[in-house]
């Protein structure tokens, strides 16, 4: 595999997280394991997009849907969300992370929601990248909560319909002042959007891997990147269009 160019980095990468219940019914393991050997793999993934200079890294950890599974795998979701900020929050101060929630936090128990708080205070004022983590997160549900901010702006008088464009709908979208994602990676083989970041993926790269969740490696993290390097991003323009601007 030929080396990453540092120049063609995805600003922002974006990451479905997936498979670690299959990895661990695989082994015939509790799809808890599967989970602590997911988060581990969030570590690595974090520590690379440090070392390789990408400022945006945006994952998907809980889903809006997943509040239907079994309560005792919820608990445990809740639980390794814990360990990891407490765990991680050393590092993300020495790393200068700054870390971000996106999804309805209202949903959470309230001492994640605590422990969360205390991580983005904490990081608040660091300027190194942005980690960003999806919780209780549903693309259709951010989508509806901002059009309901912007028609409360409208009856108040503070917004005019005509003034709506999509820089401001960005606005009132859980994600306002990221960029959007350049890669989104998923994981085991699975080869759709699940209701992830639907408004910000409207150009967004797309790399399907069929290695799970936690069997990603360091080298098949490259192999996306290195994908995503060798491919041209066209935004609606032309190829001869793309080549004469660069
Ligand atoms: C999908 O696998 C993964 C999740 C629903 C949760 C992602 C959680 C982690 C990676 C670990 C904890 C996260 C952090 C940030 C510490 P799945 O259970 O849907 O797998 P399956 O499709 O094979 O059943």
């Amino acid at each position: 595999m030929p080396d990453l160019e540092p120049g063609k980095m995805p600003c922002h990468l974006a990451i479905i997280m997936d498979g670690n219940g299959r990895w661990a019914q695989q082994r015939m393991l509790n799809r808890i394991i599967g989970h602590q050997r997911g988060a581990e793999t969030v570590q690595m993934v974090v520590d690379q997009a440090v070392i390789l200079g990408i400022k945006y890294l945006t994952l998907f950890a809980f889903s809006s849907e997943n509040w239907s599974r079994p309560r005792r795998e919820v608990q445990a979701l809740m639980l390794l969300l814990k360990k990891y900020i407490r765990n991680e929050l050393k590092k993300m101060l020495k790393k200068n992370i700054r870390f971000n929630v996106i999804g309805n936090r209202a949903d959470l128990p309230s001492e994640v929601n605590q422990i969360l708080e205390d991580a983005l205070d904490k990081t608040a004022g660091n300027s190194g990248m942005v980690l960003t983590l999806a919780l209780s997160y549903g693309g259709r549900q951010e989508i509806a909560r901002a059009a309901s901010k912007i028609a409360q702006k409208v009856q108040a008088g503070e917004l005019l319909p005509e003034q709506i464009n999509e820089d401001i709908f960005a606005s009132y979208l859980d994600t306002s002042g990221l960029p959007d994602p350049d890669l989104l990676i998923r994981t085991s083989g699975e080869m759709r959007i699940s209701n992830f970041l639907l408004w910000q993926l409207a150009y967004t790269e797309l790399y399907f891997t069929d290695i799970n969740w936690p069997d990603l490696t360091i080298n098949s993290l490259h192999e996306a990147l290195w994908d995503y390097q060798a491919r041209e991003r066209r935004f609606g323009k032309t190829s001869a269009q793309i080549i004469q601007r660069s």
